[in-house]
C-alpha cells in the first residue's frame, strides 16, 4: 500500500522532527514493504530528504513548472530542481491546481518533464460535484487521463490518484460502491489506453483515522493521498495502522 502525505502550503522544520515517528515505523518488518511518502512544500524537500535518507520513506513534490528544461521563470520549480533535492515521486494535476487554470494539455507537459527526469508520478484526477451530479463522472475521468497521459511510454513510474474534488477537505467521503465503480472504470480506461492494467490507484479525499478502515476495505485501492490529516504525525500513522491491520 502507498501512504502518500500531501501538505500542500503547510509545514515547518518542526512538523518534519515530528514525523520521525514514522521513520521507526518505517523500519518495522510489518510496514517495510508498504511505501511511505512525504510531500512537504518545495522549501522543505531537501531538509526532509535529509531527515529520512536512512529510512525506508521517500520524498516527493506537489507540482512543477512545465518546462523540463532551466530557463527565465522567476520563482518557478521545474522537475530537474526536485530532483536535484533527493526527491523521487511528485504529484502532478491536483485539483488545486487544476482549480487555478491548469490544463491538461499543460499537466501532460509536466508528465512529460518529470518522466524525462525519472521521478514517480502521482497523477491526480477526479470529477467535481456539479460534474458528477450531472452524471458525467467517467467522461471526465476519460479526458483527464487520455488527456493528461498523451504520449508516455513509461507508465510504471505513473501511479493514478483518484481524488473526487467534492470530497477534498469536506470530510464527505464516496460510498465504498461508488469508489470501486470509479476505480473500475479508471482501470478499464487505462486498458483502452493500452497502459498499464497494474498500475497502482490510490484514494484521496477526506482520508483520516476515522473512515480509512472502511476505505480500506476496497480491494481494487492501493494506497492513499492523505492531506489534513497527514499534518498530524500520530493521524498518519493511525491511518496507516489501521489500513493494514
Ligand atoms: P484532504 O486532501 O485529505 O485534506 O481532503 C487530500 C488532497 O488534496 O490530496
Amino acid at each position: 500500500m502507498y501512504f502518500v502525505a500531501n501538505w500542500k502550503m503547510y509545514g515547518n522544520k518542526a512538523d518534519i522532527d515530528n514525523s520521525t515517528s514514522l521513520i521507526s515505523l518505517s523500519k518495522l518488518k510489518k510496514y517495510k514493504k508498504h511505501k511511505i511518502i512525504y510531500c512537504p512544500p518545495y522549501t522543505l524537500l531537501k531538509t526532509f530528504y535529509d531527515n529520512i535518507k536512512k529510512s525506508n520513506i521517500s520524498i516527493g513534490a506537489q507540482n512543477c513548472h512545465s518546462n523540463s528544461d532551466y530557463g527565465a521563470f522567476t520563482g518557478s520549480i521545474n522537475a530537474k530542481l526536485i530532483k536535484s533535492t533527493g526527491a523521487k515521486y511528485i504529484i502532478l494535476g491536483h485539483s488545486e491546481n487544476r482549480n487555478t487554470g491548469e490544463s491538461d494539455l499543460i499537466i501532460n507537459k509536466k508528465i512529460h518533464s518529470a518522466i524525462k527526469e525519472n521521478l514517480i508520478i502521482i497523477y491526480c484526477i477526479g470529477e467535481k460535484l456539479s460534474e458528477k451530479r450531472k452524471k458525467n463522472t467517467y467522461k471526465v475521468l476519460k479526458k483527464q487521463l487520455t488527456k493528461g497521459l498523451k504520449g508516455t511510454k513509461k507508465f510504471e513510474n505513473i501511479i493514478i490518484a483518484y481524488e473526487p474534488v467534492w470530497s477534498i477537505g469536506t470530510g464527505i467521503i464516496p460510498k465504498n460502491s461508488e469508489l470501486s465503480r470509479n476505480i473500475n472504470n479508471i482501470k478499464k480506461i487505462l486498458a483502452k489506453l493500452k497502459k498499464s492494467i497494474n498500475t497502482k490507484i490510490l484514494y484521496g479525499g477526506s482520508v483520516n483515522p476515522k473512515n480509512v478502515r472502511e476505505l480500506a476495505q476496497i480491494k481494487e485501492i492501493n494506497g492513499f493521498l492523505i492531506g489534513g490529516a497527514s499534518l498530524s504525525a500520530k493521524k498518519f500513522i493511525d491511518i496507516i495502522k489501521k489500513s493494514i491491520n
